[in-house]
């Protein structure tokens, strides 16, 4: 679903223009929508969520599953009017659309002023110079230099000090797994990490601004590793690190490899106590002859194993993951060895798809499954994975849990936040406030949510 980007930094400019950002797919993208908004920022952009009072808009997209290219362009036929209504009006294309599809965008949409893929962002002020001065623009390289280096770092105290308490900080970009169905590769580029002390900075300046929450987001996260003091870091040590920061009550990542999911990383689960309890590690399949022909590099039984591992640390660690079905060759007994899986791990949360072919990736290229039997298998995994939600959700009724109030919720008189193991938590209490960690006694488990009243004090 598509969200509308949520960081507004204010211009030191004299004339303001407004940004629309409208960001789909992965929590990279929301990030980054984060980061372009404060990019633009340095050159007097000012976020606005209302589409007809934009300067610029930007269509922040996601490459991963089916028709995304298609999607792109009917969203870009529905601000035709609005750019003929104003001439002035901007619109540029970003993220792995814009990466996979280059000037093919300017051929096919002569809307759009600006194509930037996602090693670009940096230099994206310069080019809305550029384009607001006439130009049409594509950056699609992947430059030598990080963009990460070149991103003005985040707004100061100061210029925004009631900023939600939750943030993501991306550590890691890219990967070099090529799993046989996925883009990627192709989009993100190859795994680079960002150094320790950017990151760590990034997060000091994070905590300053109310932060209490920091989510570390990769396409490979738990492959993160630097230079840190001392030593060679992995994501355990940055962790830990970041863990010292007074003020950072909780720190999360996502997403993670099975086969990076190093001694000391399941450690850290065990004893570090802001590294909250929820892991989101893909399996995709159940069945080991299906993970040969994805690229996976895994067992079932070895991520099995793995998970056995990661329990014994933090016993009552909720684990989500990812699964597709319907992959090239899967036959039902493939599709079984998944549900098998599925029961032997126990999810408290998943996402799970029906395999598309991504052109330039090997499985394309492949004998595909019905779409009929792919839809019902589909159907068979979503209704076990969300009996297991509910199963994990219903057994935290009765439970004392720790809630990071984010917002006020929907209902007047109630406050909402997260839990520990990330279950959306609505509480009567109307004056809870933002950015404390309050004590909630779970009352009712609703189908993507927990209800629950306060129990004693917060901090
Ligand atoms: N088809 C279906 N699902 C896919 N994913 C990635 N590529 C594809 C594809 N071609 C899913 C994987 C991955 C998640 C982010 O998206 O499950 O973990
Ligand atoms: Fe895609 Fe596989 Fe890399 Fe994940 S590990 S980003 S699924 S290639």
């Amino acid at each position: 679903m598509p969200t509308t980007g949520v960081s507004i930094m204010d211009g030191a400019k004299t004339t303001v223009k407004k940004l629309f950002i409208k960001t789909y797919g992965c929590q990279m993208n929301v990030y980054d929508s984060e980061r372009m908004a404060e990019a633009l920022g340095t050159d007097g952009y000012e976020l606005t969520e209302d589409i007809g009072a934009a300067d610029m808009i930007l269509l922040n997209t996601c490459h991963i599953r089916e028709k995304a290219a298609e999607k792109v362009y009917s969203e870009l036929g529905r601000l035709k009017p609005l750019k003929s209504a104003r001439p002035d009006l901007r619109i540029g294309v970003t993220g792995c659309v814009a990466q996979a599809e280059g000037t093919e965008i300017l051929a096919r949409a002569p809307i759009v002023d600006l194509v930037v893929g996602p090693q670009s962002y940096h230099r994206l002020p310069a080019m809305a110079r550029g384009v607001a001065a006439g130009a049409r623009l594509v950056d699609t390289e992947f430059p030598a230099e990080d963009k990460f280096d070149h991103l003005p770092s985040r707004p100061k105290p100061d210029q925004k000090p009631d900023r939600n308490p939750t943030a993501f900080l991306t550590v890691q970009e890219g990967c070099d797994k090529f799993c046989a169905f996925c883009v990627v590769p192709y989009t993100r580029g190859a795994e680079v990490s960002r150094p320790a002390a950017r990151i760590l900075s990034e997060a000091r300046d994070l905590v300053a601004r109310g932060v209490r929450e920091i989510t570390l987001l990769g396409q490979n996260v738990n492959a993160w590793h630097g230079e840190g003091e001392g030593s060679d870091w992995g994501l355990a040590r940055l962790i830990r690190d970041l863990a010292r920061l007074d003020g950072l009550a909780r720190i999360r990542y996502t997403t993670s490899h099975p086969n990076d999911m190093g001694d000391d990383l399941i450690a850290a689960h065990g004893d570090c106590e802001k590294l909250m309890p929820y892991l989101h590690l893909p399996v995709q399949s159940g069945s080991d002859r299906i993970l040969k022909a994805m690229n996976r590099k895994h067992t079932a039984q070895g991520y099995i194993r793995l998970i056995d591992r990661i329990r014994a640390a933090r016993p009552d660690i909720l684990i989500s993951g990812d699964f597709i079905v319907g992959f090239p060759g899967e036959t039902d007994a493939d599709f079984q060895a998944t549900m098998d899986l599925v029961r032997a791990v126990g999810y408290g949360q998943a996402y799970s798809f029906k395999y598309s072919p991504r052109p330039g990736t090997p499985a394309a290229e492949r004998a595909q499954v019905p779409a009929e039997v792919a839809d019902d298998r589909l159907q068979q995994l979503q209704a076990l994975l969300t009996q297991q939600q509910h199963e994990a959700q219903s057994a935290m009724v009765g439970k004392e849990v720790s809630v990071l109030i984010e917002k006020k919720g929907r209902q007047p008189g109630q406050m909402a936040g997260k839990s520990d193991h990330l279950h959306a938590v609505h509480i009567d209490a109307a004056d809870l406030p933002i950015g404390t960690v309050a004590k909630v006694r779970i009352t009712d488990s609703k189908p993507n949510s927990l209800a629950g009243t306060p129990a004693i004090g917060h901090s």
